[in-house]
């Protein structure tokens, strides 16, 4: 096993302001959620320190935004080599500070480091435009410019992909920036600002703050002229808070928030194919992402197969520390977290759902939780309202198409769908009437860095990934000629 205990010592647990390793004003720990115990002690920022950060990222924003496209390329394409060179040492520290399992650490460092390879390529085709007026009195030129400083809020479950997945576009368009990692996983974060410098980002272009309870350091700096954009991930809830707060200052905002995702799947699906599928949609995480799949609605036809099927298949997987990689499911972030399912699952239990599968939380030490199914869920529980972020798969049977669509609409959420069917019209009719910024068709996984990830409705606005991405760090200014 390699040791990482270097990456998260010394400077590496300090702010990162303007090119320094900074102690701040204070101290959170950081805990491994599969054995409880304290990884490492990082610094924490004030107020002042909020300042610093703004000062510093607005000062180096001139001198990066006159920087050559090309030469911004080559630092996010070194990054992204040096990424992949120490995917090893990142993942773990994912694994320590977030508990993912080998399998989801791994791959998160991957997606996380493509990011930084593929704002090195959109770095240099940054298009702008020159038309002639219809009234033919002038030239339209169209300049893309910075948007300028920009935060970067994000959170515990995706701790690196999330970071590069914001700081990528941003450094790719011209902008500076100041990251405010979860604080149940800052360390990560600090990995990939180290990274960052050691590839060239030049001083100040992009700064870390972590802090305690976030909002005191943020609304400093959202309160702060110089901020000119925010990129928040993290829930419904908090975006909310954040964007009225961003609205004050009509910053830029992009909000990558939760889903409640419908995982549909009709009687002519290939229902091997749907099991193998709904695995990887709710457990990549152990269920906590904001993609995951939270509600199961099989037509009546096959429900029971699909039903029988998926418990034999969540029931076979080994929970445990990922710290051993023949486990596939880890720990929950924190307490709360499997407290939260432990209400929702006995809720639906009490309205009549039965447990195929899991329905508890393991003795400790770690958070961890049994991956579950339940089936007969009523069309009404409180399970299929929340987002559950857990390794919880409740099923309800459908029987018409319509009603399929309905159900899968029912929801404040809009982030993703994932849709089974083996007839190609209906894929689409079904994609098209959903309501999600995504849908996966007969797939279980779909997140990539050339497309454009987002929600609408409550999920979010704006796009992170693909060219769209870039435009969410840049602003359009009109020269009349
Ligand atoms: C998230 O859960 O916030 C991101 C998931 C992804 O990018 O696949």
């Amino acid at each position: 096993m390699t040791v990482v205990t270097e990456l998260f010592e010394g400077p590496r647990t300090q702010l990162r302001i303007g090119g320094d390793w900074t102690a701040g004003d204070g101290e959170l720990d950081v805990i491994d959620p599969a054995t409880e115990q304290v990884l490492a002690a990082v610094s924490t920022a004030g107020v002042e320190q909020a300042r610093l950060a703004v000062d510093a990222a607005a000062e180096a924003a001139p001198g990066w935004a006159a920087t050559a496209p090309r030469r911004r390329s080559d630092i996010l394409r070194r990054a992204y080599d040096l990424m992949l060179e120490r995917e090893e040492q990142l993942a773990e520290l994912i694994i320590l500070e977030n508990g993912k399992s080998y399998a989801d650490a791994i791959g998160e460092v991957r997606y996380g480091a493509e990011f930084f390879r593929w704002f090195s390529e959109e770095a240099v085709r940054i298009m702008g435009e020159i038309r002639t007026a219809p009234r033919g009195d002038k030239r339209i030129v169209v300049l893309p410019e910075p948007v300028g400083v920009s935060l970067m809020v994000t959170p515990w479950n995706f701790p690196s992909a999330m970071a590069t997945r914001k700081i990528a576009p941003a450094l790719a368009a011209g902008c500076t920036t100041i990251l405010k990692p979860a604080s149940d996983t800052p360390l990560s974060a600090l990995a990939v600002a180290d990274i960052l410098a050691e590839a060239g980002a030049p001083p100040g272009t992009v700064n870390v703050v972590m802090a305690k309870g976030s909002s005191g350091v943020v609304d400093v700096m959202l309160e702060d002229p110089r901020v000119r954009k925010l990129s928040f991930t993290g829930s419904t809830e908090v975006g909310r808070i954040l964007m009225e707060k961003a609205g004050r200052r009509i910053l830029r905002t992009s909000m990558e928030l939760g889903g409640n995702a419908p995982f549909v799947v009709f009687d002519d699906a290939d229902i091997e194919a749907a099991v193998q599928g709904a695995v990887v949609a709710k457990m990549r995480v152990a269920g906590e992402t904001c993609v995951a799949a939270n509600r199961f609605y099989v037509q009546s036809g096959v429900a029971r197969q699909f039903t029988d099927r998926l418990t034999e298949a969540m029931a076979g997987l080994r929970v445990g520390p990922g710290i051993d990689r023949s486990n596939d499911v880890g720990p929950m972030i924190n307490t709360a977290a499997v407290e939260k399912i432990e209400r929702l699952v006995s809720g639906a239990v009490d309205d009549q759902a039965t447990v195929c599968t899991g329905g508890a939380a393991p003795d400790g030490p770690g958070y961890f939780y049994q991956p579950t199914v339940l089936s007969e869920v009523a069309p009404d529980a409180a399970i299929l309202g929340h987002e559950i972020f857990g390794p919880v798969a409740p099923v309800v049977s459908f029987d018409s198409e319509e009603e399929a669509i309905e159900a899968a609409n029912n929801t404040i959420h809009g982030l993703i769908s994932y849709v089974y069917t083996g007839d190609m019209n209906r894929a689409f009719r079904v994609g098209e009437a959903i309501e999600s910024g995504m849908v996966a068709l007969n797939r279980g996984i779909i997140s990539d860095e050339a497309a454009p990830f987002g929600g609408v409705k409550e999920s979010g606005v704006g796009r992170e990934g693909s060219h769209h991405g870039m435009e969410e760090f840049l602003e359009l200014k009109y020269l009349a000629w």
